[in-house]
């Protein structure tokens, strides 16, 4: 009985230990994949390269699933897309991603595809320099965003500051400039592809202005590598030692103490 209780004092403890690695899992490994093998022709905002690489945003064969997944494994040469003839090839990467990597990049695909407008692959985003202090006091709501969105900081973290919202809400900003390619990151907040943001940003739109500043400041946030993450985990990691120890303790002793009564019994 009595070991019942600490066993099962541990097995909390490792689930608890556990979770904070869960929640640190990527939320959208398609845009992961489709960063390391699609943007370099694609591009990370899906625009392509005009007469080059076809876009995928706002072309609507991109929203065709299983058009996608079949691009994907099998590649493609010699289509005419929006008009336009390529004569690069699209390679095939049914060796070099998994089924499963497919599927996901393929939904990301589509979601991108249908993120836009058709679009025309001369919109990209034309980008100036950006102010980091003025998007630093954008992001943790030191200014107000002009058309009333709410502050990055209550869902998201990045450098030295921790998200208001507590942990499991939006994903680390450290890095993410570097990641999608700034034009990708300000199309990402200026015209937002996942649910939390659109319901945050699409009635009060981030200026490019307000975006530019934003990635002047992220892009620079990113050498702090302290994250409140990791903290906590060792937080965790060092209460959970803590339990550890005092539990092997009390067995370590409990044994010779045992011992010891029984000596001095038998020998009565
Ligand atoms: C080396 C450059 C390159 C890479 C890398 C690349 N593509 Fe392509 N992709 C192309 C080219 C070129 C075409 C157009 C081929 C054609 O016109 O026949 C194309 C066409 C496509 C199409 C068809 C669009 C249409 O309208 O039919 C899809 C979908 C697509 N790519 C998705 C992807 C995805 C997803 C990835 C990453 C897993 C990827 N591509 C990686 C060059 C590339
Ligand atoms: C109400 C909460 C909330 C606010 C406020 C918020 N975000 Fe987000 N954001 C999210 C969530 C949730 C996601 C989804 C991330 C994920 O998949 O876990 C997200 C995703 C993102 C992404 C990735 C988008 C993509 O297409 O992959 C970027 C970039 C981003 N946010 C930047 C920002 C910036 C910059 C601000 C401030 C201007 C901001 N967010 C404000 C909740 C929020």
């Amino acid at each position: 009985m009595k070991r019942t209780i600490p066993l099962a004092f541990l097995f909390t403890a490792i689930l608890v230990l556990m979770a904070p690695a869960a929640l640190a899992q990527t939320p959208d490994e398609g845009v992961d994949i489709y960063n390391q093998s699609c943007a370099r022709c694609h591009g990370a905002d899906g625009l392509g390269v005009p007469g080059k690489y076809p876009p995928l945003t706002g072309n609507p064969d991109a929203a065709d699933h299983d058009l996608v997944v079949d691009v994907v494994t099998n590649g493609l040469s010699g289509k005419v897309i929006m008009g336009v003839a390529y004569t690069n090839e699209m390679p095939a990467f049914g060796n070099r991603l998994t089924p499963e990597e497919i599927q996901t990049v393929s939904t990301y695909v589509v979601e991108l595809s249908l993120s836009g407008p058709s679009t025309a692959p001369t919109t990209t985003v034309p980008v100036g320099e950006g102010t980091a202090l003025v998007g630093e006091n954008l992001f943790t709501g030191s200014s107000l965003l002009s058309n009333g969105g709410v502050a990055c900081i209550a869902c998201h973290q990045s450098g030295q500051y921790d998200r208001l919202g507590g942990p499991g809400l939006g994903i680390n900003l450290d890095g993410i400039v570097q990641n999608y390619g700034k034009s990708g990151f300000i199309s990402a907040i200026t015209d937002p592809v996942v649910a939390p943001m659109i319901a945050v940003f699409a009635d009060h739109p981030i200026t490019e202005q307000e975006a530019t500043d934003l990635a002047a400041y992220l892009e620079a946030a990113t050498s702090d590598t302290t994250s409140g993450t990791s903290v906590d985990l060792l937080i965790v990691v060092g209460v959970i030692g803590f339990i550890v120890l005092i539990f092997i303790t009390a067995v370590v002793i409990k044994g010779p103490q045992n011992a010891y009564v029984e000596k001095l019994r038998s020998t009565r």
